[in-house]
């Protein structure tokens, strides 16, 4: 079976960037979100990262009309029934996940593959709310923040993921303009088992004295040529995020290195969750370009 169709779950920041990305690739794509608002708070976003690249001259005005026309919304998940591919980017929360699987297994058609965005939460959790036939048909493809702009895409297999079903998704990953690269179904996958106890141990040495926010920014970001600092990255990412992602996995492989540290969890619990919150490691109320650190130790 050729990929033609697209269908999205989510339109929040993930998952409207994973549908322009498969838009701009030249597939059809629907995309699915609980309420109209969240719909269009999700296609203006696309609208504004098509224009940059427009402004850019990534992509001609022609393409920029062409890839928003290739894009529907819809309230209904009915109406991903013929979809070839879904791609679920909806809330990191396992019931509610296994619960829409449990819902689109019985009203997609039999070809249809499943893959889920999910950074942390095991692809054979969520597959066992489907059938066994299914079961062979269910991958994880976990995509990276800002979708449009980063190049990878991590393709996951389960025990019971059909061997061509797998290539297939690995191809359509090329075929997204990704650079797929392939992982077993262990929580963190490959970039957030690495990324994630780096992340940490930045708060670590934060709450240690090592450093400041701003000279461990600078040092990973100076020395290591990394685009972002790990605070800077974190709030990026989010910090309720990062430490939803560091639970899951301390509780998978029960090691120290992905615990929280205090520190991330009294600021996840004060509602300091980064940039989405207005403030996190930095404060970004006043001048978002310019953020100022804040004084958490
Ligand atoms: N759409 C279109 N264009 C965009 C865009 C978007 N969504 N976001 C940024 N851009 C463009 C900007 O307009 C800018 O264009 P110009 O160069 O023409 O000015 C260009 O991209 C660069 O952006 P910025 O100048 O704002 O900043 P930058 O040079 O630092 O690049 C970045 C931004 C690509 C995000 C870069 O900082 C980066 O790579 N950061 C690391 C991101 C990262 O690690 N992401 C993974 C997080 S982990 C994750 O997602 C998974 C998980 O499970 C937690």
């Amino acid at each position: 079976m050729e990929i033609k169709k697209v269908g999205v779950l989510g339109c929040g920041l993930m998952g409207s960037g994973i549908a322009q990305t498969a838009a701009t690739a030249g597939f059809e794509t629907i995309v699915r979100e609980v309420t109209g608002e969240l719909c269009e708070k999700g296609f203006t976003g696309i609208e504004k990262s098509l224009a940059r690249f427009a402004e850019k001259g990534t992509i001609t005005a022609d393409q920029q009309k062409e890839i928003r026309g290739r894009l529907t919304g819809t309230t209904s998940l009915e109406d991903l029934a013929d979809c070839d591919i879904i791609i679920e980017a909806i809330i990191e929360n396992l019931e509610t996940k296994r619960d829409t699987y449990r819902q689109l297994d019985a009203i997609c058609k039999p070809e249809t593959i499943f893959a889920s965005n999910t950074s942390s939460i095991s692809i054979t959790e969520m597959m066992t709310a489907t059938s066994q036939e299914r079961q062979r048909r269910f991958i994880g493809m976990h995509f990276f923040n800002p979708v449009p702009l980063m190049k990878l895409v991590e393709v996951i297999r389960t025990i019971l993921t059909d061997e061509e079903i797998y290539e297939q998704a690995v191809e359509f990953g090329k075929r997204l303009g990704k650079v797929p690269v392939r992982a077993g179904d262990k929580s963190g996958f490959i970039v957030n088992r690495l990324l994630v106890p780096y992340m940490l141990d930045a708060v670590r040495a934060l709450e240690e004295g090592v450093g400041s926010i701003v000279d461990i920014d600078n040092a990973m970001k100076l020395g290591c040529g990394y685009p972002m600092g790990p605070f800077t990255l974190g709030d990026f990412v989010g910090l309720d995020t990062t430490y939803y992602i560091a639970e899951i996995m301390f509780n998978e492989f029960r090691e120290k290195r992905f615990a929280p540290p205090p520190l991330l969890k009294r600021m996840v619990l004060a509602g300091l969750y980064g940039r989405k919150s207005g403030r996190g490691f930095y404060d970004y109320t006043k001048d978002p370009k310019n953020p100022t650190p804040m004084n958490l130790v």
